[in-house]
């Protein structure tokens, strides 16, 4: 099973991840984190390219392809193996990172890149964990640390791409969950937990 995570900065995502990692592998599953842009060589590479901040304009669409280079090559790499050796994949973001950050947020044209994801012949989460935060909630909880080239965008960059997430759970409310990210650390862990068993068990029947 595939399960992606997805959130504006400071949303929870990493320590949700960690909690449900852990649950899974104590049930006796095999589990592989991954992270986007990012997790193999070649997608290191391009995370650091993509996250170091520059005077040089970047384009969305220079984003876009940077961060389709890294996911082929994951997928090629590491997420159908994991998957086929019937590992359960949690990624940290995927693709609906891609609609809300370039499309929502920076106005990139959703059907290019459905158009992108469709030739390269990539594969859309089984279960995607969408963490709701507010634009300024998100601002406070990540200010005080130091700051890549996504996270210095200003607070309506981060409404917008809120608002695409929002659109893109309602789209899919049969892969998208969509939790508040403002309970407790707990009370999120047993609704992820308790969706992510059920998605099982329905995928066992
Ligand atoms: P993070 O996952 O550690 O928060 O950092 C990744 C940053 O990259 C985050 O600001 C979101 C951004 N991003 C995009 O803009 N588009 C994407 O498709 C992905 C995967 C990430």
């Amino acid at each position: 099973m595939f399960i992606s995570f997805e959130g504006i900065e400071g949303s929870g995502k990493s320590t949700q991840i960690e909690l449900l990692e852990s649950s899974l592998r104590d049930l006796g599953h095999h589990v592989k984190k991954l992270r986007e842009p990012g997790t193999t060589l070649l997608g290191e590479r391009i995370r650091e390219i993509f996250l170091e901040e520059t005077d040089e304009i970047i384009d969305p669409i220079t984003e876009a392809f940077l961060l389709y280079a890294s996911r082929k090559h994951l997928d090629q790499n590491m997420l159908r193996k994991n998957l086929d050796k019937g590992c359960i994949v949690i990624a940290d973001r995927y693709a609906d990172a891609t609609l809300a950050y370039q499309c929502y947020g920076k106005g990139l044209n959703i059907d290019f890149i459905d158009y992108i994801h469709k030739e390269s012949k990539l594969l859309t989460p089984d279960l995607t964990f969408y963490m709701d935060i507010s634009a300024k909630k998100s601002k406070e909880r990540i200010s005080g640390r130091e700051m890549d080239r996504m996270e210095v965008e200003p607070l309506e960059f981060f409404e917008k791409v809120r608002e695409g997430y929002l659109e893109i759970a309602e789209k899919s409310p049969d892969r998208v969950v969509c939790l508040d990210a403002n309970k407790g650390i707990e009370e999120l862990e047993s609704e992820i937990f308790n969706k992510t068993i059920e998605k099982l068990n329905a995928a066992l029947e």
